[in-house]
């Protein structure tokens, strides 16, 4: 439970598929089966989906294969990994400045992540409540909800967001349970979790799929999925497919240089990023064959926004047989995906705690751990009592923001590009070039390939859609 074992030796996963399996733990998460439907919805579906596709393999590959290698060098948290990359390679310390960014943005980015598991917390009461009516009345095998209006199915996530009370006792549970495993530590906290979570939330998505594919309408769903109408692929819509391939890779806020750190011995990087890559993306495409299927077949709107799995889906459930069932174990589904991905932010700044300032594992848990769940109060209030609170009111991007939508636009549209950008500039440009070969064990063609990508499109692509993102206007 300490940050080191009492020779004094650091953390480390147990194998290498320990680690597969953390890393894709840290990867699927709300971004995968909340945000990239909500997405792909908005965004009027194929061709956003297939730039997304793009996106990952070409940009956010590469730079998973940058930050586990960071990581993976360095054996430090994020800012000392990347130090000691620095001076391995004869470059500047100051290159650690992208290590403190990423460890800020993750800790801004667990405090509202948790406020929106909080939510989904909070599904699993309404619809496990359901569930137990339908066995005591002896039919566990009826839809959700029976006998309640649209109007009061939707109104119920209305209630829960006029109720600070409610949403801070979702969230307090949410960021406990987070805090709990990352101060048990990497073996018995994190490890232990991703083995048990992981398994558990790839049988209930395959199961629901197939239970859509036999209810819903798949064929609707695949085509909003893959047909591209090109037309609709304009620069915002470009920027926001990249911002969720980078959300949804965990990439740059330092989480996968933290996880890569904790491997132990040799590792061939290119499969193993590779293994996450198509994980991650593979459960972002499947939930959306999961969750568009039933949309479809009960004739709602997939364009509905951050609302769709909350409002748009439990009245779909409501006709479905066994919608009550199903319904319960989606919203389970969607709370260990968020666990196995809160988990991974909150030891960011765990890590750097221990690593830099020489804190126990348990004394900077509870520290960012706590303090994630302040800054979280104020996302949840940002909903009733400080719902005219704008903190970013002077930049027009996020001037109309309520306090979670700002958080959550700051760090997705900023900072985690800023991060990737400094990464691939970084390990492109700066990193010693046998050192990258030796530590990642690629070389030939595809370490050309690498290479370029790294060097060259990375920082062009996160560049140009940095810039345009963030001032529209020059478009
Ligand atoms: N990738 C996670 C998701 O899709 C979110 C996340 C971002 C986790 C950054 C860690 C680091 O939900």
């Amino acid at each position: 439970m300490v940050a080191s074992t009492a020779s004094g030796e650091r953390e480390g996963w147990s194998s290498r598929s320990a680690f597969i399996l953390a890393a894709v733990g840290a990867a699927v998460g709300l971004g995968n089966v909340w945000r990239f439907p909500t997405l792909a919805g908005e965004n009027g579906g194929g061709a956003f989906v297939l730039f997304y596709v793009a996106c990952v393999f070409l940009l956010g590959l590469p730079l998973v294969i940058s930050e586990i290698f960071i990581g993976r060098t360095g054996q430090d948290d994020a800012v000392g990994s990347i130090r000691k990359v620095a001076e391995k390679s004869g470059a500047s310390g100051a290159w650690s400045a992208f290590g403190i960014l990423g460890v800020i943005a993750a800790f801004l980015i667990v405090s509202f992540y948790s406020v929106v598991a909080g939510w989904v917390l909070y599904y699993v009461g309404v619809m496990g409540g359901d569930f137990v009516s339908a066995l005591l009345a002896g039919d566990p095998f009826r839809g959700a909800l029976i006998g309640e209006s649209q109007e009061a199915i939707q109104g119920r996530m209305g209630d829960l967001f006029a109720s600070p009370a409610l949403l801070l006792s979702m969230h307090l549970a949410f960021m406990g349970v987070t805090l709990f495993i990352v101060a048990r530590g990497i073996g018995s906290g994190i490890e232990a979790a991703a083995t048990i979570l992981m398994p558990m939330f790839f049988v209930l998505l395959i199961a629901i799929t197939i239970y859509g594919a036999f209810v819903g309408d798949m064929d609707e769903a695949v085509a909003f999925l893959f047909t591209p109408d090109w037309s609709k692929l304009t620069p915002q819509v470009m920027n926001t497919a990249l911002g969720q391939a980078l959300f949804s890779l965990s990439l740059g806020v330092a989480g996968l240089i933290t996880y890569g750190s904790y491997i132990k011995g040799a590792s061939g990087l290119g499969p193993t990023s590779l293994t996450i890559a198509f994980a991650d993306t593979g459960v972002a495409l499947l939930s959306g064959l999961m969750i568009f299927p039933i949309v479809f077949a009960v004739g709602l709107d997939p364009a509905a926004g951050p609302t769709l799995v909350f409002q748009t889906l439990p009245f779909a459930f409501q006709t479905m047989p066994a919608g009550a069932l199903i319904g319960l174990l989606f919203f389970i589904l969607i709370l260990v995906a968020a666990v196995t991905s809160s988990i991974s932010l909150l030891e960011v700044p765990t890590a750097w705690g221990i690593g830099e300032m020489g804190w126990s594992r348990r004394k900077s848990s509870l520290i960012f751990g706590g303090g994630a769940f302040l800054v979280g109060i104020a996302c949840l209030l940002g909903y009733n009592v400080w719902s005219d609170v704008r903190l970013l009111a002077f930049w027009p991007l996020f001037a109309e923001l309520d306090i979670l939508d700002t958080v959550d636009g700051f760090t997705g549209k900023v900072m985690l590009p800023l991060g990737a950008f400094f990464t691939a500039i970084f390990v492109g440009w700066k990193a010693d070039r046998s050192l990258v070969e030796k530590m990642t064990g690629i070389s030939g063609i595809w370490l050309s390939v690498w290479r370029f990508l790294i060097a060259w499109l990375c920082p062009l692509a996160v560049g140009t859609i940095l810039i345009t993102g963030l001032f529209p206007a020059i478009l």
